[in-house]
């Protein structure tokens, strides 16, 4: 079932939402970048909830872990959560992954509502369903699909961000224009950084988004598309968090998006002139991104699902608005890329 979202100018729409579900609790879940940066703005938004209890957990990707999801249900069960309690989730990615897998699996499911608090989460991971640790160096490798009862989108937010995390939320929007049309792919390659911001694209991604989700909301079909970049961008970012100098999700892909593309030239035969365009939008909007990694680095992070024996499957781009899933990629052509 697909979520509601609420935009910013609906917030009584949305507490009439939360009444309907009537919750026997209300619990405010951030992490301490949030707990401190984005909650003075959710409490002058939303008066009435502020003085809901609140659990705080470590910031950043590393800490996505079963660790932190210990942390959260110890104090579920501190402040004795029931099976009608409803956990608002209040970040960026990370938060919106970890929070709705920790609720998902308490009492065997509770609900939660996402409010995104980042470009990315925004556009991307707030919406769809999909929760999830990282485990063992590896993505999202426990997780659930349960999807969040609302999300309520609000820019306001953005202004609590640093530069480097505002604008990784680009990579996730030029993936979704590519996945849409040749219009929405030219408008794209021509934004200026506000253009992203404003609420009207934030709404144009995010449907792009939904139309691969509707109908393949469990991620078997149609919705693998929305892997485009990501199989490489995974494995870079995986192997990024263990190094000194971590990338952020949407940094990782727009690399993972640049190289995949140049793959879909050769599997494809893909216009050069898309990755071309790609790597200019990498360089005028991540212009600090450097990032040294070779192969090696990256194949165990790509490499770790048994199955990819016949090759790594990917999904590729034929042209834009048309992308190919499970397409089944060869290890020596990847590495091909990096040397
Ligand atoms: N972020 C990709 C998906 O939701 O399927």
């Amino acid at each position: 079932m697909l979520s509601p979202i609420f935009y910013a100018g609906e917030e009584e729409n949305l507490l009439a939402f939360l009444s309907d579900q009537k919750a026997t609790q209300i619990i405010l879940l951030a992490d301490a970048n949030t707990n401190g940066f984005c909650i003075p703005l959710f409490r002058s938004l939303f008066p009435s909830l502020s003085n809901c209890s609140r659990i705080i957990i470590p910031q950043g990707e590393v800490n996505k872990n079963i660790d932190v999801c210990n942390f959260i249900w110890q104090e579920l069960n501190v402040l004795q959560a029931d099976t009608k309690t409803i956990v608002l989730n209040i970040g960026g990615g990370m938060l919106s992954d970890i929070g709705g897998f920790a609720c998902s699996v308490y009492k065997r499911g509770i609900e939660f509502i996402n409010i995104p608090t980042t470009l990315l989460a925004m556009v991307d991971a707030a919406y769809g369903g999909k929760t999830g640790i990282d485990f063992q160096g590896y993505k999202n490798h426990i997780g659930t699909f349960h999807a969040a009862k609302a999300i309520y989108c609000q820019p306001q937010y953005f202004d609590t961000l640093n530069e480097r995390i505002l604008w990784s939320g680009i990579a996730e929007m030029t993936k979704h224009a590519l996945l849409s049309n040749e219009k929405d792919w030219q408008n794209l390659i021509h934004f200026q950084r506000n253009d992203f911001l404003s609420i009207e694209q934030i709404k144009k991604s995010l449907a792009i988004k939904m139309k691969f989700v509707e109908g393949d909301e469990h991620d078997q079909s149609k919705r693998q598309c929305l892997n485009l970049g990501h199989s490489l961008g995974h494995a870079i970012e995986s192997y990024s968090l263990q190094t000194a100098s971590p990338l952020l999700h949407g940094e990782a892909i727009i690399l993972g998006l640049y190289y995949e593309l140049k793959l879909s030239e050769q599997y494809f035969d893909l216009p050069a002139n898309i990755s071309a365009l790609t790597k200019s939008l990498k360089e005028k909007f991540f212009a600090q991104l450097q990032f040294n990694f070779n192969y090696s680095d990256i194949a165990p992070f790509l490499l770790q699902d048994k199955k990819n024996h016949e090759g790594i499957r990917m999904s590729l781009l034929k042209h834009i608005g048309h992308c190919e899933h499970g397409i089944i990629v060869q290890e020596n052509h990847i590495q091909a890329l990096f040397s």
